[in-house]
């Protein structure tokens, strides 16, 4: 779906990943899996339990290393990098957002949005007031003080996003990101990615949820860890094929 004019922000080629077990047993994961995304699209990723989206999603989050194949983010080899780089890279340009919205359960709303300032030595005084704007751009405004639990799943979820958002990331990955929370809040939740989209930010999702699919523009399907469609969300007719 790139044209020649726009610089894809994430290509893949021809990526496969193996897990390698103990007993010299082996997975394989990814097979082959090529495409691109370009900057300010909104892409589903589906599939069945199993078919390597977790697996995709943490290589494209830079959390994980292909076995073989590239991955260019930002036209940056990425797979090529050390983990200190990795890090570096995933600290500036990458907001992630997973299902369980992995909060400091002990620590603040604000400690929790600007957690990833600690990492580039930002103070406290700064922190603190960084994490006020990101909260205002999730609408909980006011929430600042408080413990996660003193909030309700989707607020907590709006946290993880303004967690995500606090390096003013190219990209947000979200695997799941509303598979714990009910129907209505997950359109909360989808309405918010939505805005971000319009704000020019790139996103990229898991999901197993139709409706929640809907919302973004561009699906790509994995079965088995191939690639079995990619196109237009409302374009697909349920066939899949190996594309
Ligand atoms: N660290 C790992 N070591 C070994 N095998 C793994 C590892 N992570 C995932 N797998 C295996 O890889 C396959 C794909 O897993 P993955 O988590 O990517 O699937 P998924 O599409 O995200 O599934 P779900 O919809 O259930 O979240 C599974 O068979 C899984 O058991
Ligand atoms: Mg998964």
């Amino acid at each position: 779906m790139s044209d020649s004019k726009t610089k894809p922000v994430i290509e893949i080629e021809d990526v496969c990943k193996t897990y390698y077990m103990a007993g010299g047993m082996s997975q394989s994961v990814l097979k082959h899996v090529s495409f691109s995304v370009n900057p300010g699209e909104f892409v589903a990723i589906m599939g069945h339990s199993g078919s390597g989206k977790s697996t995709l999603m943490n290589i494209l989050g830079c959390l994980d290393r292909p076995t073989s194949g590239v991955y260019k983010l930002d036209g940056t080899a990425v797979s090529e990098k050390n983990d200190a780089e990795l890090a570096h890279i995933r600290g500036r340009e990458i907001g992630f957002v997973f299902q369980n919205f992995n909060l400091l359960m002990k620590r603040t709303i604000a400690d929790n949005v600007s957690l990833p300032l600690i990492y580039q030595g930002v103070n406290e005084k700064d922190r603190y007031e960084r994490a006020i704007q990101m909260l205002h751009k999730v609408q909980l405004d006011g929430y600042q003080d408080r413990l996660p639990t003193q909030i309700s799943g989707g607020m907590q979820q709006r946290v993880a996003i303004a967690r995500a958002l606090i390096n003013n990331p190219k990209i947000i990955f979200a695997d799941e990101p509303t598979g714990n929370l009910d129907s209505i809040t997950s359109d909360e939740i989808m309405n918010l990615f939505t805005d971000l989209n319009k704000q020019g930010i790139t996103i990229v999702l898991v999901t197993h949820e139709d409706d929640v699919a809907d919302y973004a523009k561009r699906m790509i399907k994995i079965g088995d860890g191939k690639k079995v469609y990619d196109g237009l969300r409302s374009a697909y007719t349920g066939e899949d094929k190996e594309c």
